[in-house]
């Protein structure tokens, strides 16, 4: 993708206005005239357990309910015999003395012949490649009298071998068993033959397969492919772990940080509250491994140069599921895990969780600076417990910024109680989420223009455009939504000294195993691609700038007047220039910018496009380029630019300033 991300074409005779082509209209940009800065934390990724995007998905882990801890517990294993080999399996569940980790299972091996064992399917297969190493590993016991050898197999989906190893159990106590192996093939769906041999009985529990290339080759890691698309986005900030998984369909499946931390065999196990929320897209096999747990996230948000901003739940249950509340007076232990995970991030060695940290492996501080209380949270339920949050948390750290829901909605009754109850009581940020058609994108670029600026800041957290409706399966990542989004962003930069931080949601879809459409990054087993709505974010980040100038049309903001959508800021670390244009409108635009405030702009610059003639269009494994961003030299003509702007068309151009 790379290469046609940066194709350069000739210089840009095609694209500069020509003296015969009539100018039709001329934008104003002052650059000594500063409106804003842009925070580097504006645009950022907003990361779910949602799609199977942990599980299934950036955990590299391949082996799906590797502890049998799913219902029926054996779910995604089958049963396996060849050369006559018999036996059976049995569930064991030891909850008073594991509660965690209840289940593992016995094999029993009832004949000397043949093999006897189990197969895993994987996470809809599994992703394997051709000369990559794999590390099989797993706890097993053998009983008294058995010795049982494991012999693991990698077919592909026709039974062929594609790699092999062998283990033998030697201890009568748990013990972790690890080896090695190679695969001869690339195979998108394969499984994992796990087979016995020697009459006798073993106990087994986290059956684990990974590859050994992961992001940054760490043991229990994260897929380096989907990890380096993140990582192209240069995020400004990475908000985790959720989304509605925060807050759980019930307070008993919310998500509670300090079980995702330390021996992966300790992490519980949970339903994934995406897998019965939408009928036509039940997932029976997701739950949450929390492999990808807390320590992972912040260690992930370090990687890709990103400002942690964890969720919490505040004591209240999803408000579209089972609503539960926390008794105020019994909300001390979940008060108590924010606290708790300030310290973790940030505290020094000498304190609990900061020592836990470093034993973990990450000695130095995370620099946590922000948190969101709550989820997406509503009502009048919400601002007793916030306040016993924000009390707590500010009197402690009072440098902590803290994220407040303002509900579903952009608007209606929900949004203007909170929106109006959280400015009274001058909270940090507000988080706004809007999931709406591609029209309310572009009639609301001037949503922010009169905000109290004294108010507090704004956090885009959740948005998307819906091609059909909210959270329908026929939502489609197509041009006309990524556009409408592009042009909304001009509203949101336009807006920077208030509105501080946006970022897209969902971010990551399994194309066979996912619930919520459209989503940012789709991906297979084996591979990922960008949607045009990934190439929007990915242009805004990084072409961010340092400070928002005013671009004008007859001395207002370019807000859809013929169908464009401008802003333009600096960046005083490059000394550049960067507009971005939005042309939804079905004609070519002929335009010069006339820049003033600078004695020079240097003759050439670059125009990068994102364009498509079809609003319906999409990007798909099958066209992953179908809409990608085209880089081309322009050529300037003293302090003024022109430019012949497609239809349909997302434009940035960057040009050197010289004084
Ligand atoms: O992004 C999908 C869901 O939309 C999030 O989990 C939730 O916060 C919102 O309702």
């Amino acid at each position: 993708m790379k290469e046609y991300f940066l194709a350069v074409c000739a210089i840009g005779a095609c694209l500069s206005a020509t003296a015969q082509q009539k100018i039709e209209k001329t934008y104003v940009i002052n650059t000594s005239l500063v409106k804003a800065h842009v925070q580097p934390t504006m645009y950022g990724i907003f990361f779910e357990d949602i799609n199977m995007a942990a599980d299934g998905g950036l955990y590299a882990e391949l082996v799906k309910n590797r502890s049998f801890e799913f219902i029926p517990n054996l779910m995604g294993w089958t049963e396996i015999k060849k050369d006559n080999g018999s036996g059976d399996v049995q569930v064991i569940n030891r909850a008073a003395e594991r509660p965690e980790n209840p289940h593992f299972i016995t094999l029993n091996v009832k004949s000397d012949e043949g093999y006897y064992g189990l197969s895993n399917e994987g996470f809809r297969g599994m992703g394997i490649k051709k000369g990559e190493d794999y590390k099989f590993s797993v706890l097993a016991r053998q009983h008294a009298g058995s010795k049982i050898k494991l012999y693991v197999e990698l077919v592909d989906e026709n039974g062929a071998v594609l790699g092999t190893a062998t283990l033998s159990p030697d201890a009568s106590d748990w013990k972790k068993y690890e080896v090695k192996f190679q695969s001869n093939g690339t195979v998108n769906r394969a499984h994992l033959n796990l087979w016995a041999q020697n009459t006798g009985s073993i106990d087994l529990d986290m059956v684990s397969l990974f590859p050994q290339h992961t992001w940054k080759n760490r043991p229990n890691g994260l897929r380096a492919d989907m990890v380096q698309k993140l990582a192209d986005m240069k995020p400004g900030f990475l908000r985790f772990p959720g989304g509605c998984i925060v807050e759980g369909r019930d307070l008993a499946n919310r998500y509670q940080w300090k079980k995702t931390i330390g021996d992966i065999d300790k992490r519980e196990s949970i339903i994934n509250r995406w897998n019965t929320e939408f009928k036509s897209r039940s997932t029976p096999d997701y739950y949450q491994s929390f492999g990808l747990g807390f320590l992972e996230y912040f260690q992930l948000a370090e990687d890709i140069g990103a400002e942690p901003l964890p969720i919490l739940n505040c004591g209240m249950a999803c408000q579209f599921n089972t609503g539960q509340l926390v008794p105020l007076d019994q909300l001390d232990p979940y008060v108590q895990d924010a606290l708790d995970l300030i310290e973790f991030a940030n505290g020094s060695t000498d304190t609990k969780w900061g020592n836990l940290r470093a034993k973990l492996g990450h000695p130095a501080p995370f620099n946590l600076k922000m948190m969101g209380v709550g989820n997406e949270q509503w009502g009048d339920e919400y601002i007793p417990r916030w306040k016993i949050f924000v009390k707590a948390i500010k009197d402690k750290y009072p440098y902590m910024k803290l994220v407040s829901s303002v509900g579903p909605d952009p608007d209606g009754p929900k949004f203007d109680f909170l929106n109006t109850t959280f400015r009274g009581l001058h909270a940090d940020i507000l988080d706004e989420h809007y999931y709406r058609a591609p029209q309310w994108f572009l009639d609301n670029v001037k949503r922010y223009d009169n905000y109290d600026r004294k108010g507090p800041k704004i956090f885009a957290g959740e948005y998307a455009a819906q091609s059909v409706g909210i959270a329908s399966p026929d939502n489609k990542n197509n041009w006309d939504c990524a556009m409408s989004e592009a042009a909304f962003m001009t509203g949101l930069e336009r807006n920077a000294d208030i509105v501080k931080m946006a970022s897209y949601a969902p971010l990551f879809a399994q194309v066979d195993g996912w619930q919520w459409t459209p989503d940012l990054i789709w991906f297979n087993n084996l591979d990922s691609y960008e949607t045009p709505n990934y190439y929007v974010q990915k242009l805004y980040s990084l072409n961010k700038g340092t400070d928002v100038v005013p671009l004008t049309l007859d001395n207002a903001a370019v807000t859809g007047q013929n169908g464009a959508y401008a802003t333009a800021v600096i960046d005083k670390k490059t000394n550049e220039l960067i507009i971005k244009f939005v042309n939804t409108s079905k004609e070519s635009q002929n335009i010069s910018f006339n820049v003033k405030g600078f004695k020079q702009i240097k003759p050439t610059g670059t125009l990068t496009t994102l364009q498509s003639d079809n609003l319906d269009e999409v990007n798909s494994f099958d066209k992953p380029a179908a809409i990608f961003p085209k880089e081309q030299t322009i050529t300037t003509n003293g302090n003024n630019i022109n430019l012949v702007v497609k239809r349909y068309s997302l434009n940035i151009i960057k040009v050197k300033l010289s004084n």
